[in-house]
Formats: structure tokens, sequence, C-alpha cells
């Protein structure tokens, strides 16, 4: 009989900035899923990728000056980049596509087409403003303060001829869709989708650009490329082998079983894409989940807002289990999530060090300490069980039934409350059998204290089950650590107690998941997050120039003169200013106050040529009078302001005018 199968997805993510902890929450989740279908029994395909074409890549790359695939290529295959991530965050994926890779080129020419030819998409007039310098579209909403967006001047009413999209017409069908089944999860999603897009009325879509040309090329119209969004859906059917030879699982893996989607793409999952696949005649994936945002300090994750969370420094820090385990155990999933250091903190120090480590290496050293090697052959067995003993029973063969349950509907912060439920109930089971004090007379004790610790190895094994889909290094660990083998780490053998063998031999081995010093590691995380936003910020910064311009003779009226500096000083009181006495050709000395104090040191300063201006009025700081200005260029770097003063050739003389 063939197996059971299971497809998830993650969105493709945009390879155009370095991924950061919100975007490894959605991998991350849908990992977890993968792993424990397949710990069911399920063949799974995971498929993630990148979403590599649109105009935001073709201008990122123009700015770094390399060709937009040189660009991509860096961002997917470079260091430190979205493969990289993934091999870091222990991703399982079975495929990872790109949407440059060749045969998704050529299946999405062919779902254009086929649209086209089944009428559902048509030509028609893309009716927007354009900027005639930049040579670009705009719609009305992409205007800043109804000007261009790029350059900031003024545009005109331009039609531009593209492809449409007959989204109308599957407007009532997605509507039922989302309102009378559970394709989209959770429900609180549905009403948005309803409210804000159906009800308005849903518009054609515009599905081809000419403006720019990083995309993929509709193969009946040069000069058109395939909107992005369209090219990107048809991913999950493309990576399948939907339209193309590359691939041949489309029949064992469609319709998706879910897609997992950030909440502010819910839209595009929903409505187009089950709209684009009625098109085609597809079956409907069978849900589209909408998870939450992993937000810092209140606010989404965003490059430009300075509150990226970088998963390498985290991991590299507290290890990829516990970053894994923190984001699913700590926030609902559906929901938005604040991400602290200090919560990533708390979170390991209590469930991983204490309750679940704890579990593991008192349980392991109290086996080698009383017994040395292994438990005595039938402890497992107890004539006159304790009512603490039937609880702990009880509670561990019924947990895998409560994780499943929590688990098929996404609630993976529930599923894992339910397993530290029972981690909890472990160690207070240690403390009701004070093993300690049974171990004071082995003779008379020793069987109970053998049956004691059987039963919290076998309620550790199927703790370990049922935590490998979210850590599954640490539990390789932990198995090794209770001597479990691989045919009591099943699905099957989680809800069966006595499948671990009574004579196995646990090892109590490295601490699973130390302590954090929470002070100590702040600070750490705090610097390496300055130095991250440091290094992140541009080599050189320069003003923008003046466009306002200034007439030639006002202009002339501003005298530039070479001063040599005959003395400098500090200023008393003053952490900025040094006062110059300076030779201005006059035969009287001038005095001029400047704030370089941070980037010059007097003394180094003296016989220099300078050039001031010499006609601004007399200005006092600090009690001193200061008569014109120094000049000098600034600039920033890396974020910090440096300043050089002008110096020009000493054979210029004192007083020479400059023009
Ligand atoms: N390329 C599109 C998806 C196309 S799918 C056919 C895209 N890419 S993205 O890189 O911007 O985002 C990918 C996913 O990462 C989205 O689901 C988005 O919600 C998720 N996240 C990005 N930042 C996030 C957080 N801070 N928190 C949680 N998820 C976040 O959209």
């Amino acid at each position: 009989m063939s197996k059971k199968t299971f497809y998830i997805t993650t969105p493709i993510y945009y390879p155009s900035d370095k991924l950061h902890i919100g975007h490894a929450y959605c991998t991350v989740a849908t990992d977890a899923m993968a792993r424990y279908k397949r710990l069911r029994g399920y063949e799974v395909m995971f498929l993630t990728g990148t979403d590599e074409h649109g105009q935001k890549i073709e201008d990122k790359a123009r700015d770094a000056g390399v060709t937009p695939q040189q660009f991509v290529d860096r961002i997917v295959t470079g260091e430190r980049g979205v493969l990289d991530l993934w091999k870091l965050m222990n991703i399982s994926n079975d495929r990872f596509i790109r949407t440059t890779d060749g045969y998704h080129v050529q299946a999405i020419q062919r779902i254009f087409r086929k649209m086209y030819d089944n009428g559902d998409i048509y030509k028609g007039k893309y009716v927007g403003k354009y900027c005639k310098p930049c040579e670009s579209f705009w719609t009305e909403s992409q205007l800043v303060d109804g000007k261009c967006p790029d350059c900031g001047r003024p545009v005109v009413d331009a039609e531009e001829e593209a492809y449409f999209f007959r989204l109308s017409k599957y407007a009532d069908r997605v509507r039922d869709l989302l309102e009378n089944t559970d394709f989209l999860q959770p429900r609180s999603r549905v009403n948005e989708m309803v409210n804000n897009f159906i009800k308005p009325g849903l518009e054609d879509l515009c599905v081809s650009r000419t403006s720019f040309t990083w995309g993929i090329p509709v193969d009946f119209d040069p000069g058109h490329v395939v909107y992005v969004w369209i090219d990107a859906l048809s991913n999950y059917i493309t990576a399948l082998g939907y339209a193309n030879d590359a691939y041949n699982d489309y029949d064992k893996f469609w319709p998706a079983d879910v897609h997992f989607v950030g909440k502010e793409i819910v839209r595009f999952h929903s409505i187009i894409w089950p709209a684009m696949l009625m098109s085609l005649g597809l079956p409907l994936p069978k849900k589209v989940y909408g998870h939450g945002w992993l937000n810092f300090g209140g606010e989404k994750m965003s490059k430009s807002r300075g509150n990226v969370v970088d998963p390498y420094i985290l991991a590299e820090k507290f290890g990829v289990d516990a970053l894994r385990f923190f984001m699913l155990r700590t926030f609902p999933f559906g929901s938005d999530g604040n991400f602290t250091n200090e919560l990533l903190i708390q979170t390991i120090n209590t469930d991983l060090a204490n309750d679940l480590g704890n579990l593991v290496s008192r349980t392991t050293a109290m086996v080698n300490k009383y017994f040395g090697e292994s438990l005595p052959a039938g402890c497992g067995q107890w004539a006159a069980p304790e009512s603490f003993d039937a609880e702990l029973r009880e509670m561990a063969v019924g947990l895998r039934d409560r994780y499943e349950e929590q688990m098929e509907a996404f609630q993976f912060q529930n599923a894992l409350e339910e397993v530290f439920k029972l981690i909890q109930r472990a160690n207070k089971y240690i403390d009701e059998n004070a093993p300690w004090a049974l171990a004071k007379d082995m003779q008379a004790n020793g069987p109970r204290l053998a049956h004691v610790l059987y039963n919290l190895l076998e309620t550790t094994r199927i703790v370990g089950v049922l935590l490998t889909p979210f850590m599954p290094e640490s539990m390789d660990k932990l198995f090794a650590q209770i001597g479990a083998d691989e045919t009591c780490r099943t699905w099957d053998s989680a809800d069966r107690w006595g499948a671990l063998p009574e004579t196995v031999s646990p090892k109590k081995g490295e601490n699973l998941f130390p302590r954090i010093d929470m002070e100590a590691a702040i600070k750490e995380l705090d610097a390496a997050a300055e130095a991250a936003k440091k290094a992140a910020l541009p080599a050189i910064e320069l003003e923008p120039q003046a466009t306002e311009q200034v007439d030639f003779d006002t202009f002339c009226k501003s005298d530039f003169r070479a001063v040599k500096v005959k003395a400098c000083t500090h200023v008393k009181k003053s952490e900025k200013l040094l006062c110059f006495t300076l030779d201005d050709g006059t035969g009287t000395d001038r005095q001029i106050l400047s704030g370089i104090a941070k980037w010059y040191a007097p003394e180094d300063l003296v016989g220099k040529t300078l050039v001031a201006i010499v006609n601004l009025p007399p200005r006092k700081m600090m009690g001193l009078e200061s008569n014109g200005m120094l000049i000098s260029a600034v600039h920033k770097e890396k974020g910090e302001e440096k300043l050089n003063l002008l110096m020009v050739s000493d054979a210029i003389p004192a007083g020479a005018k400059l023009c």
C-alpha cells in the first residue's frame, strides 16, 4: 500500500536583503510540521524557495552594480545566504525552488498562455501615472505627495498596454470558499479578506508589466513580463512538475495540504491563488494558514527600521534547537508575538535548562549512581503501584493524543504546553519519591528505586519522541543519554508504556541545555546588535547636494582666504571648541573658534595653511569672539561623522583670496 502523503509549503522569500529571524519563524514552523508528519509515517513534500523577479530586485542589482541574476545568486547561494540560513536552522525541506530556475520560467509561460487561451487573461489598458524623466509607470497609491517616488518630479496621466486576469469572474466562488469552508485559517482572517477585499468588489488584476525587464517574458508578446505574484504563487505547482518535465510529483502531492504564509500575504494566497487555480481547472490547496508576525520592539522586523534580529548570532550563542523551540513555544502561531532577548533566555532557562534538562540529567545520573550501567531486569513492573505512579503513566501514554490534536490544528504552542506539563509532572514525581532517601537502604528499597527510575526514563523517552520535530539534534542526544535506540523513538512507541527495554544503558552526558546568565548574555547581545547595525551602515555617506541655486553675485560676496595657524588652543570648559590665532595677511591676527576638537589636537595644526571665510559677522562662543569660519570637508563613515580641515599648500601666502 502506498504511504499517505503530506505536502506543505512556506512562502518563497524575496532575496532582496539578508533574511532575519522573522523569516525563519515560518520556515521553522513548517519544518516542525513536516518532521511531525514524517514521524507519523507520511511521505512528506516540504517545499521552500526564493521569489527572485520584480522591479525591486532589478533596482537593487543596479544600485549594487551587478546583474539581477548575479544579485540574487549572491543572496541565495552566497555566504550566509538563504541556503546557508536554512542549513543553520536545520530545515529539512525536500525541494527548493528558485523562480529563476529554467523549468519554472518555462512553466509560467505555459500557465500564462493557458489562461490567455481560455479567455481569463486579456489585453487591456493600464491607467496610471507616468514619470517622463524616469520612464516609469506608477499607480496613484505609489506616488509620494502626488509626485514620482523615485525622483520627486511631477507625473502625468498615462496609459500602458497590459494583460489583465479576470479575477472579478471568480469573486463569488472565492467568497464561497472563504466563508463556507475551512480553507483559510485562522478563521479570524476570513472576515478581514471578505470585508476588505471581496465586498468592495474584486477588480480584474493587471498581470503584466512593460516598465521593467527583470521578470518572466510573456512569450507571445515581447516587452511584457509576467506580474511577479502570478510567477511566485505558481511555484507551488511548478515545483511538483506542473507544466514542466523537471519533476513528476504533481499527481502525488497536489493539492497541497497546507500553505503556511505570513498574515500580510494571506490576500494573495486566499483570493488570487484560488482564482488562478480555478481558471486553470486545477484542485485548490486544502488549507492556507496565515500566521502572525514576530515583532521586535512592538514593530514588524525590517531592515529599514533597523530592528532585525540576526538568527546567526542567536544560534551561535544559544544553539539552533533552543532558538527553534523558543519561537514555537512562546508565541501562538496565528497571532503576532513580540521577540525579546530576555524572553528567549527566560524560556531557555525555565523550560529547557530547568525542566527538561534537569529531568534528563537527574534521571540518568541517578541510574548511574545507584545502579551503575543499567537498571535490573523486571524494574518496569511494580506490584503495588503508588497513586503517583499511575498518574505519571496515564499522563505519559495519553500525551501523544493531546499533542496530535494540537499539531493537527497547527497549534504548536499548545502541543508544547502539553509536553511540558508532563515534564513538570515527572520532576514532581522525583520529589514525591525522593530517590536519594530510598537509596539510603538499597537492600530494602533497591527494587522500588529501580522502578521509579524506569518510570522516569520511560516518561523522558515519550517526551523525546514528541519533541523531536522541534529539536531534532538535541533529542538525538537525549535518546543517546537515556539509551533509547531507533525502535523506541517512533510515533507508534509514543503512546506505548514499556517500549524502552528495562535494561538499557543510560549515560549521563553533557548538559543538553546549559543555563544562561541573563545579564551577561543580554550585554553581549546588545553589543553584537550594535556592531551589526554599524556594519550594515554604508561605508561612506555624503550629504545630498543642494538643489536650491544661489546666484553668482551672492556667491561672490563670500570672501575665502588662505590663513596660517600661528597658535591653537583648547577653549576652557568646552569639549568641542578650538581657538585659532591666524595670520590672514592683513598684519593683524584673526581669531576664529571652530568646533573640531574631536578630530584634531591643537599642536598638530600650528603652522598649517587653512581656508577661512573671513567676512561673516563676528560671533561669541564661550565668551570668546570668532571672526569667520574655517572650511572643512565632512562625511559619515559607518554612521560616524568624520571631518577634515581643508589644508592647502604652504606655498600659498597668508591672505591669498580663493575664487
Ligand atoms: N515573495 C513573497 C512571497 C511569495 S509566496 C508565493 C514574500 N516574500 S518575503 O520574503 O517578503 O516574506 C516571506 C515570508 O516571511 C512572508 O510570509 C512574511 O510574512 C514572512 N515574514 C517576514 N518577516 C516576518 C516577521 N517579522 N515575522 C513573521 N514572518 C515574517 O512575501
